[in-house]
C-alpha cells in the first residue's frame, strides 16, 4: 500500500504544517524536560533526538504511520526467516550471523544457525592459526600482511571496521583492494612481501568483474615472485556463496568460508565476510562486534516504536525526506575511527533505498532514500559545515562521538567533544540579526558597514540533528552503531514499501561495460554506440587508451 494514502501521511501533512512556524529555539525555551523527552538509551548507545524538528505530538504521530505501514509485521517476517527480498525470492538473514542466543533460526523449516556456528568456529581456527603463526606462507614464514581483494559490500563493511577497532589491531596488518584501477593492487603490493602475505578472495557471488580481475592479478604476482603453483594455496583463501567458482580459482577447500544466499552484501561483515576483521583483531574481538549487533536486534525486535532506536532514527528521516523536502543526510562522526562510517554507509542506505518502485511494482508517490554522505569532524568543519549553517538547503544530520578516546592525549578529547557540541548547538540555535548586530557594534562597527556586514554573519539556525554517543569505539560498541543503521534504513524501507534488499540499480552499468570493454579490448568502436559513447572511445583511442597502454 503506498505510505501517501494512509490516515498517518495525511495527518503528518498537516502537522508539518504546524511545525514549521516553530524555531528549535523557542522549542527549547519553552519545554524544560525536551532533552529528556526526546532522548533514550539502548544497546550501549545514548541518542539525544531533541534537536529534531519536532514536538509532543510528532513521536506519536510518526508512529502511528510506522504501524499503519506494517513496521512491526514486516520486521517479524525478516526476523523470522521469511523471503522479505521479493524480487530475488530470499530470506534475509544477517540477524542470524550474529544471533548469540541460543534460539533457533528457521529458513524453509531448516534452522540455520548450526551452520552459521560452523563457519565462525572454522574462522576461528583459522584466524588463530595466522595470527599465532601456526599457519604459515609457502616459504614457512609467518604472514604480517592480510589483503582482502573485494568490493562494495565485500569490502567496506571490514574495512570500514578494520578502521574503526585500530587500537585492537595488534597482530597483522589489514590491507583493502577494491577498485579495478590497477593502481589501487599495485600500490599495495608494492609494500609488501609475497613469502608473508594473505589474500583473501572476497566475493559472494565470485562473479564480480573487478573482484576476479584483481585476485587473478594477485595471483600472477605471487606466482612470479614465489616461482610455484603450489603457493597459491598457501597464499589465499576465499569467501563466497560460490563454492564451485573458489575451487575453480584454485583455493584449497579447507582455505573457503562460506556464506549464504540470505545474507545482503552489504550486510555481509558478520559473516565470513568479516574474516579480515577476525585476522585483524582475533576471533574474539570479532565476536565481541557480533554481540553488540545482538544487542540492538533484541532491542530492535523487542523495544515499542517510541521507545526504539533504529525506529525513531528510521521516521525521523522520513520526516525529513518526505515532510519537509529534504534530500542529503549527513553522518558526522567525531571520531577519526570512523574514517570510513560515511562511505560504508551510503552502501548501506542509498543501495538499499536507492528505489522508485513499490512492493506493487508502481512508481513511488513519494521520495525514498536521500543521498548519504559526510567525514568525521573536525576535518568536516573546515570544509562542508558553512554550507550545513549557511547554504539554501539544509541537511539533517548524524553526530556520533564517543565517551572516551582509546587516545587519551593532552587536550584533544575534550576538544573533539567540545567542538562537536558546539556544532549542534550552532545548528540549532543559530545566531539571530540582533546578536550579530550587537556584536558588531561592541567591536566598534557601526553604520553602513555594520548593515553590509550583519546579514553576511547571521545563522538561521533550527537545522535539525541527532547525537549518538559511545561510551568507547568498542568492537561492541561498534556493532551496536551498525545494526542501528542497518534497522534505521530497514524501518525506512518498509514505510517506503520498497525491497530494501535487492540491487537491480548496479546492474545496467555492468552490462554496457562489458560491451564497451570489448570494443576496447578490439581496438574498434562499435555503430551500435551512441554518438557520445563513440566519440569517447575514439578520443579515448586517439590518447592511446589501447589495452596495455601507459
Ligand atoms: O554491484 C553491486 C554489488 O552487487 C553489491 O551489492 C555487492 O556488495 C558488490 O557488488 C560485490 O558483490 P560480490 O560480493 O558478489 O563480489
Amino acid at each position: 500500500m503506498p505510505p501517501t494514502t494512509l490516515p498517518a501521511w495525511q495527518a503528518l501533512l498537516a502537522h508539518q504544517r504546524e511545525v514549521a512556524p516553530l524555531h528549535l529555539r523557542d522549542l527549547f525555551a519553552r519545554d524544560p524536560q525536551r532533552f529528556d523527552r526526546f532522548s533514550l538509551e539502548a544497546a550501549g548507545l545514548f541518542l539525544d533526538y531533541s534537536k529534531n524538528l519536532i514536538t509532543a505530538q510528532t513521536l506519536p504521530l510518526l508512529c502511528r504511520l510506522a504501524q499503519e505501514a506494517g513496521v512491526t509485521r514486516k520486521r517479524d517476517a525478516m526476523l523470522a526467516g521469511e523471503r522479505i527480498n521479493f524480487t530475488e525470492n530470499r530470506a534475509v538473514l544477517h540477524t542470524a550471523l550474529r544471533n548469540r542466543s541460543a534460539r533457533p533460526v528457521p529458513v524453509d523449516g531448516q534452522d540455520v544457525m548450526p551452520e552459521v556456528r560452523r563457519v565462525l568456529a572454522q574462522m576461528r581456527e583459522f584466524a588463530e592459526g595466522v595470527r599465532s603463526g601456526a599457519l604459515r606462507g609457502h616459504t614457512g614464514k609467518p604472514y604480517t600482511d592480510v589483503v582482502n581483494i573485494g568490493i562494495g559490500g565485500s569490502d567496506l563493511g571490514p574495512q570500514m571496521v578494520c578502521e574503526a577497532l585500530e587500537p585492537y589491531g595488534d597482530r597483522l596488518r589489514a590491507h583493502f583492494v577494491s577498485n579495478v584501477d590497477g593502481a589501487h593492487l599495485a600500490r599495495t603490493l608494492k609494500r609488501l612481501d609475497p613469502q608473508t602475505v594473505l589474500f583473501i578472495v572476497a566475493s559472494k557471488t565470485f562473479t564480480t568483474q573487478e573482484t576476479l580481475a584483481n585476485a587473478r592479478s594477485a595471483r600472477a604476482w605471487l606466482q612470479e615472485r614465489l616461482g610455484a603453483e603450489s603457493a597459491v594455496g598457501r597464499h589465499f583463501a576465499a569467501v563466497s556463496t560460490n563454492l564451485q567458482a573458489t575451487a575453480a580459482f584454485g583455493i584449497p577447500p579447507e582455505r573457503v568460508f562460506a556464506f549464504w544466499d540470505w545474507v545482503g552484501g552489504r550486510y555481509s561483515l558478520w559473516s565470513a565476510i568479516g574474516l579480515p576483521i577476525a585476522l585483524y583483531i582475533g576471533m574474539d574481538r570479532f565476536e565481541a562486534l557480533l554481540a553488540g549487533a545482538h544487542a540492538m536486534d533484541e532491542h530492535f525486535a523487542t523495544a515499542p516504536p517510541e521507545r526504539n532506536l533504529p525506529v525513531i532514527l528510521g521516521l525521523l528521516g522520513v520526516w525529513y525526506i518526505d515532510f519537509w523536502g529534504a534530500g542529503s543526510h549527513a553522518v558526522l562522526p567525531y571520531d577519526q575511527g570512523l574514517l570510513r562510517f560515511a562511505p560504508y554507509l551510503q552502501q548501506l542506505d542509498m543501495e538499499s533505498n536507492g528505489k522508485r518502485i513499490d512492493s506493487a511494482g508502481s512508481e513511488a508517490a513519494q521520495h525514498t532514500g536521500p543521498v548519504v554522505w559526510g567525514e568525521p569532524g573536525t576535518n568536516g568543519q573546515h570544509a562542508f559545515f558553512q554550507h550545513l549553517h549557511q547554504g539554501t538547503r539544509w541537511t539533517p544530520a548524524d553526530f556520533i562521538v564517543p565517551a572516551r578516546s582509546h587516545y587519551p592525549l593532552g587536550e584533544h578529547h575534550a576538544m573533539l567533544l567540545a567542538n562537536c557540541l558546539a556544532q549542534t548547538q550552532a545548528l540549532m540555535l543559530g545566531k539571530t540579526r540582533e546578536q550579530v548586530r550587537a556584536e558588531l557594534a561592541a567591536q566598534g562597527l557601526d553604520g553602513d558597514a555594520l548593515a553590509r556586514l550583519a546579514p553576511h554573519k547571521e545563522f538561521p539556525g533550527n537545522r535539525p540533528s541527532n547525537t549518538i554517543v559511545l561510551p568507547q569505539l568498542t568492537p561492541a560498541a561498534l556493532g551496536s552503531l551498525i545494526a542501528l543503521y542497518e534497522h534505521k534504513v530497514f524501518v525506512q524501507g518498509a514505510i517506503w514499501d520498497v525491497n530494501s534488499f535487492d540491487q537491480w540499480g548496479v546492474e545496467l552499468g555492468k552490462q554496457l561495460a562489458g560491451r564497451i570493454l570489448d570494443d576496447l579490448r578490439a581496438g574498434t568502436v562499435s555503430p551500435a554506440h551512441d554518438a557520445s559513447t563513440a566519440g569517447l572511445l575514439h578520443a579515448l583511442t586517439r590518447a592511446g587508451s589501447a589495452p596495455g597502454s601507459t
